[in-house]
């Protein structure tokens, strides 16, 4: 069934816990992450981003995410992820998605703030949530990054006070150490800026972007300060494509392109299903 995401987050406020939020790059992915959370019984975020537009274009996965979690047994949100402008973001609304992420995070403090006040007021008219970021969450996708120092990027908790008031926004991204992709070395979490932004916001669900390549221990301490919706692909998607390499080694010549599809959506499964658990911190 369609849930809003802000409903799924302060059910995880309410017990110490975080919703996991998986992107829509494929069928596969997105069939994957709905199966995880029948197997699991738990909600998540459904998620579709423009860095995946060249796999699956926006307008095309929309209605099939949208039918997706209508049909499923749990509780799913249908999001925007990463919406880079007031156009898009109105666009996913317009569309019936129950959530949108107006990223302004490369622009200056008051244009941020200014972009995002104006999607929660479009939003707001239907009901509609917005998570937006402060500070910033850079992408390693190739490396690219080359030495850097994650203290640069981290949300300062006097300006995510400020944000919250000029803008009104149901969830907050935040930038503590992960990074998006995979990691070059072992990530360092500064895990007391979610707790100093999680104090000066009031308890504001805080969302952790870059969430692959993280240790258990991570999710669990990221969690206990405040963290509330974790965003996370990458892993996913690597264990799709180790499940691919095996069935082309195996099938030979005789692969035929559905079992492509059913092994990588078994494998994404599996993961989503492990992390979802972690997530949810039981036991
Ligand atoms: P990873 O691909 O690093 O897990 O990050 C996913 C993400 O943050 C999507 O917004």
């Amino acid at each position: 069934m369609i849930a809003k995401m802000s409903e799924l987050l302060a059910e995880c406020t309410k017990k110490g816990c975080a919703v996991g939020a998986f992107n829509f790059s494929t069928l596969e992915y997105g069939r994957a992450a709905i199966e995880a959370a029948e197997e699991t019984g738990l909600p998540f975020i459904l998620q579709h981003a423009p860095a995946h537009e060249k796999y699956v274009p926006f307008d095309m996965a929309a209605p099939i995410m949208l039918q997706l979690a209508k049909e499923a047994k749990v509780p799913v949100a249908v999001h925007l992820d990463h919406g880079t402008d007031f156009d898009l973001c109105k666009h996913a609304l317009d569309l019936g998605f129950t959530s949108v992420m107006i990223d302004s995070s490369a622009l200056p403090f008051e244009e941020n703030a200014a972009i995002a006040a104006e999607v929660v007021k479009e939003a707001k008219k239907r009901g509609a949530d917005v998570e937006a970021e402060l500070g910033s969450m850079p992408h390693n996708f190739n490396g690219e990054l080359g030495e850097y120092s994650p203290e640069d990027f981290y949300t300062r908790s006097e300006e995510a006070a400020k944000y919250l008031e000029l803008t009104g926004v149901d969830a907050l991204a935040i930038s503590f150490g992960t990074v998006h992709g995979v990691y070059k070395a072992k990530p360092t979490l500064a895990l007391d800026v979610i707790e100093r932004v999680s104090k000066a916001t009031g308890g504001l669900p805080l969302v952790m972007h870059g969430g692959s390549g993280l240790s258990d221990d991570d999710f669990r301490n990221a969690i206990s300060k405040g963290i509330r919706k974790i965003n996370y692909y990458t892993y996913g998607a690597l264990a799709g494509g180790k499940a691919v390499c095996e069935i082309v080694k195996e099938k030979g010549a005789s692969l035929q392109i559905h079992d492509v599809a059913v092994a990588a959506t078994k494998a994404i499964r599996e993961d989503l299903v492990n992390v979802m658990k972690l997530f949810s911190m039981e036991g």
